[in-house]
């Protein structure tokens, strides 16, 4: 077993350090937030994510992993050192890659032995060997460190479950030694590993998740092409996933994606072809239709109600899928906005992400309309004109057809993740509109 050591304790780096603690490795978590270090030290987890906190409770009573603010015990002696802080994006769509400079610096003014720096932060190909050179550059003692590339492929709201049983783990070092480490501390967890270049791991990152954004888009660009023919977006996945070269994932039209990889990754992607004299026609096209179809149902909406002034909206979901309270990039945070411009009085529902997007929205007036936030569904259909659904959480997924019917004054609803079947709310006596199917 292995002393390792995790730099940043966001989705990525608290679920890998908790996950290197579970199949046995000595884990310390380094943040720089002493609240959060706090808090984890308690058993809490600072994020919302399935199965976190039990199995940090279990490796932190074992004594498996601890959390620190102080990088320079974490690092001295460890035999790994994975990085997983944030690269967000610029204006210019380029990543920002300060926070890694900063651990890398860190971990040159610490380590007292040889050891791996992994990282594991999606960075532009070729930061890995800058990371290297910039460590080589700011080291203090005599000795060897080097950099590995393994990217993550964790999905938020499953993250515990797909770092445990990954489909793959990714590999990208420059020799023999940094193989072998990193095949060893990977051993525990019993998964495919593919083991290519540094660069080559970095570009597989950004492939794959660019890969997964222009199948959404690609769907959501027939799904408004089936609404003009009369066909049906649902139907014409079905069909397609019983291909095995297409697969059934991935495949569901709705209001665009959101979250912090896609949008991120697609623009960096673009940013980087951008720098080597390329045109990343595919990714860009992706971009734009993207951003297209997140305001796709307002514009709909809009024609067919001519005013929001005055009206009560009932806002189901906020998140940027169901399973977080991470509003990064989500359809609600450029509708709602719009929305309240236009005079609407917003009853917003969201089973966990209510109370981070009112620090955005704070509950009350807001442009020329207002924006409730209630903790039942009811309340917020009671009387309303109009609802629009932003995220498929169960919750919302267990409102029936007639229910609408019911509570609400005009029975209109705009479903952005094609929740319910369109024959059964029209039986219902609900006006309903979808993405990619008839109305
Ligand atoms: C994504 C990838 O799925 C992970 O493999 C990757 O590791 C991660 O980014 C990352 O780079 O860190 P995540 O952003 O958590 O994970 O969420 P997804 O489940 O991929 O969903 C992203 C967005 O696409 C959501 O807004 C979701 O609603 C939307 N989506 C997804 C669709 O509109 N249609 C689909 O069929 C699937």
């Amino acid at each position: 077993m292995y002393k390792i050591a995790v730099a940043g304790t966001g989705y990525v780096g608290l679920v890998a350090g908790v996950c290197f603690a579970e199949v046995g490795h000595q884990v310390t978590c380094v943040d720089i937030d002493k609240k959060k270090v706090e808090i984890m030290k308690s058993g809490i987890s600072p994020i919302y994510e399935e199965g976190l906190e039990e199995l940090m409770q279990k490796n932190n009573a074992a004594g498996r992993i601890d959390y620190t603010t102080d990088y320079q015990s974490a690092y001295k002696d460890a035999d790994a050192i994975f990085i997983g802080v944030g690269t967000p994006e610029q204006p210019d769509g380029s990543a920002n890659l300060s926070f890694i400079a900063t651990v890398a610096r860190q971990i040159a003014e610490s380590v007292v032995k040889d050891c791996l720096v992994v990282v594991k932060s999606t960075v532009p190909v070729g930061t890995n060997d800058k990371v290297e050179q910039f460590i080589k550059d700011f080291l203090i003692n005599d000795v060897k460190v080097e950099v590995a590339s393994n990217p993550e492929f964790l999905a938020q709201g499953s993250a515990v479950h797909d770092t445990l049983h990954a489909e793959r783990i990714i590999i990208g070092t420059e020799s023999k030694q940094a193989e072998h480490l990193l095949m060893k501390i990977y051993e525990p967890f019993h998964l495919p590993i593919v083991s290519v270049s540094r660069r080559s791991a970095e570009m597989i990152k950004y492939a794959s998740n660019d890969f997964l954004a222009l199948k959404i888009s690609y769907m959501n660009d027939i799904a408004n092409l089936c609404e003009l023919v009369g066909a049906d977006i649902q139907d014409v996945a079905k069909g397609m996933s019983f291909d095995e070269r297409i697969g059934s994932k991935f495949l569901n039209a709705g209001i665009g994606f959101g979250g912090s990889c896609f949008p991120k990754d697609t623009k960096a992607l673009e940013y980087i072809a951008r720098q080597n004299g390329y045109e990343l026609k595919t990714v860009k096209a992706a971009i734009g239709v993207n951003n297209e179809q997140k305001t796709m149902l307002y514009k709909k909406a809009s024609k067919r109600l001519i005013t929001f002034n005055g009206l009560k909206v009932a806002v189901l979901g906020l998140t940027f899928k169901p399973g977080t309270d991470d509003l990064r990039e989500a359809a609600s945070l450029e509708n709602v906005p719009l929305l309240l411009e236009q005079g609407a009085n917003i009853f917003a529902y969201d089973p966990v992400g209510a109370e981070n997007f009112a620090k955005v929205h704070p509950e009350g007036r807001g442009g020329r309309g207002s924006i409730t936030y209630v903790s039942n569904i009811e309340h917020a259909l009671e009387g309303a004109n109009v609802c629009f659904i932003f995220t498929e959480w169960g919750e919302v997924k267990a409102v029936t057809p007639e229910k609408y019917k019911a509570l609400m004054r005009t029975p209109l609803v705009y479903d952005g993740r094609n929740i319910y079947r369109v024959d059964k709310m029209q039986e219902a006596g609900v006006e309903y509109h979808s993405i990619g199917r008839k109305s």
